[in-house]
């Protein structure tokens, strides 16, 4: 039988009242175009289950954005007196009509949803394509990232009940197309006769082969780092591993035993997994992001206890990222690390505005239970986290979250100047938060019209501060090699910040908790050696070019353990 085009129509007009989702739906979040990497295939088949997660709206987020402030700011009087895991949960916990009206939706809609997080604020659900595109009024289609052939299933637009607006955050994975990430500039050069230089940090300077050769030694002598063993075992430095890359322990010991002859070769790390994370030990298995972020915690921050937690590919991103699934479980930690060092990052303008938001709100929130959250700049200069074709500049993310501290690049030593790769700018998204506003506007009017029109004056600076980056040994499978990037710059950063942890421990006081309003003050800015010249370039330009004062190559500049001690009085 031949259906009458007559009867076709009345078929669906039929189908369509039938749906249990008559609800007047409204456009939530939209991306104007799929981004150049990925290709659309086709529409998803509508059998395939996929895992949606949906972020109801955050009961009272300014108040804990007040809290962090004031918990952070070195002259408040709340300075220091970091909130309980239940003080977050309570400020960020949706209201009860927003759970009520979400609940109800999905009810009727027959989804299970369960909760995602510790405040209550995230669901997760699965759900069939076709029930998906019924539900949000969109068509889910399969994407191929065409440089790594991985496909994903996402859409341009999505739509909600408009009885739904200022109850739902925002439901991922939807309208974020984030590149597969990786630690670009990695690379791995081999490199024979690595020594360990017998140095005195209090006395000697960095020899003139750390200008080529960084080594712990190397850092120890030009940061003032102490090889005193940190004492406070409840004082814990925390490494993110994704993609699977994973940290070994030979390697490790190879390093040590080479780098730091004056510590234990056996000092190691606790492993933490989530989503089906492992560190498997077969030396072929051995990352050079994970081994790296590990050597130079471990074999820097001397005796302070190192977590590697490895984020496996069962996470809510739908891809191999898990940004979302390792804040959450540190969220809900009773003692969460008093450092956060992440060595991975996207593009601001892969991720949705409000999910950018969403993973920026929950920095804020581990922030105000003290941790000190730092994340590497990128590796692309101007041109985002890894460099790539562009006429204006490509802020990248989460740096551009004014809630944490970004870790920018410098090479060479008397003096350091910035990195090439080191990527810095500013935010589309978050507009230049208090804390850093003179730093900004005095790097912009001394900038003039330079790059006028390829970034955007009012939004958030990064980086914030610095380290080496360049010509950084690793060890690997066995052999001495280097390596570059902003990804080395952030675990040795992290490490000066967790040795200065444990030294308040040790008086009892508390950890420096989200560290920016800190290092912008008077005192702390003046802990830094500022980096004044080198550039960042990207984008056919010859990017910012590094000045007295901040910078976004460089922020601050490079820190000084002693001078840090100081000024924060242990
Ligand atoms: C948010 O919390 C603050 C401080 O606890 C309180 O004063 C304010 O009324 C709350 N606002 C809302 C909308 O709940
Ligand atoms: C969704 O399905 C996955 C398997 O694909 C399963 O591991 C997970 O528990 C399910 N989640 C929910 C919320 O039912
Ligand atoms: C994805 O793109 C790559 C490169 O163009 C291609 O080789 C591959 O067949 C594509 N995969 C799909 C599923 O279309
Ligand atoms: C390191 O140098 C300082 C200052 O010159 C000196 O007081 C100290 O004894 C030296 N330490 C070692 C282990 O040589
Ligand atoms: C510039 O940044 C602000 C936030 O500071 C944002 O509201 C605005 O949309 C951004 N402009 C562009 C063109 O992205």
């Amino acid at each position: 039988m031949k259906l009458s085009p007559a009867l076709l129509i009345a078929f669906l007009v039929a189908s369509a009242y039938g749906k249990p989702t008559a609800r007047s739906l409204v456009v939530h979040e939209t991306r104007e175009s799929i981004p150049a990497s990925f290709k659309e295939v086709g529409p998803a088949p509508p059998d395939t289950v996929i895992n949606l997660r949906l972020a109801l709206a955050q009961g009272n987020f300014s108040a804990l954005e007040k809290a962090l402030m004031d918990v952070s700011t070195p002259d408040s009087p709340l300075y220091g007196q970091h909130l309980s895991k239940a003080e977050v949960a309570a400020l960020v916990a949706p209201k009860p009509e927003t759970v009520a009206a979400v609940d109800s939706w999905l009810t009727e809609n027959g989804i299970q949803a369960s909760k995602a997080s510790l405040a209550g604020d995230w669901l997760k659900f699965n759900i069939t394509v076709s029930k998906a595109n019924a539900l949000l009024g969109t068509t889910f289609s399969i994407f191929n990232h065409t440089q790594s052939g991985r496909t994903s299933i996402r859409t341009l637009a999505y739509s909600i009940p408009a009885g739904l607006k200022g109850h739902v955050d925002l439901i991922h994975p939807t309208t974020t197309f984030t590149q597969p990430i990786h630690a670009p500039k990695l690379t791995f050069t081999p490199r024979k006769g690595v020594q360990a230089r017998a140095l005195n940090v209090t006395s000697d300077a960095a020899p003139a082969s750390c200008a080529t050769t960084t080594t712990p030694a190397c850092l120890q002598a030009l940061y003032g780092i102490p090889t005193t063993p940190a004492q406070v075992t409840t004082n814990t430095l925390g490494v993110s591993g994704f993609i699977e890359q994973f940290a070994n322990q030979q390697d490790l010991r190879t390093f040590l035993t080479n780098l730091r002859k004056d510590m234990d070769p056996s000092t190691t790390f606790e492993l933490f997994t989530l989503d089906g994370g492992t560190n498997p030990q077969s030396p072929s298995q051995a990352g050079i992001e994970a081994n790296l972020d590990i050597q130079y915690t471990v074999g820097i921050a001397t005796n302070v206890p190192v977590i590697f937690a490895s984020v496996g590919p069962d996470n809510a991103d739908g891809d191999d990222a898990g940004f979302l699934d390792i804040i959450n479980s540190a969220i809900a930690c009773d003692t969460p690390p008093t450092v956060l060092s992440t060595s991975y990052g996207g593009n601001e303008d892969e991720i949705s505005t409000n999910l950018v938001t969403n993973l920026c709100n929950a920095y804020a929130q581990l922030g105000a239970r003290g941790t000190s959250i730092l994340f590497s700049s990128g590796d692309g200069g101007v041109s985002g986290t890894q460099s790539q074709q562009c006429t204006t500049f490509v802020p990248s993310f989460p740096s551009g979250c004014p809630f944490l501290t970004s870790v920018g690049a410098t090479s060479g030593i008397a003096p350091e100047v910035a990195a090439s790769f080191s990527s810095g700018g500013f935010s589309n998204v978050f507009p230049t938060p208090s804390y850093q506003a003179a730093a900004v506007s005095q790097y912009l009017t001394a900038l003039g019209s330079t790059n006028a029109g390829r970034f955007n004056r009012s939004g958030r600076g990064f980086p914030d501060i610095s380290a080496q980056g360049e010509n950084v040994v690793i060890a690997l499978q066995g052999q001495f090699g280097l390596v570059a990037g902003t990804s080395a710059s952030t675990p040795i950063v992290a490490s000066i910040i967790a040795l200065l942890n444990d030294l308040l421990a040790q008086q009892g006081k508390p950890p420096l908790g989200f560290l920016n309003p800190f290092l912008y003050s008077a005192k702390g800015a003046s802990a830094f050696t500022d980096v004044t010249s080198g550039s960042n370039p990207g984008c056919n330009t010859n990017g910012f070019p590094a000045r007295a004062g901040w910078d976004p190559v460089t922020g601050l500049g490079t820190p000084n353990f002693a001078a840090l001690r100081a000024a924060i009085g242990v």
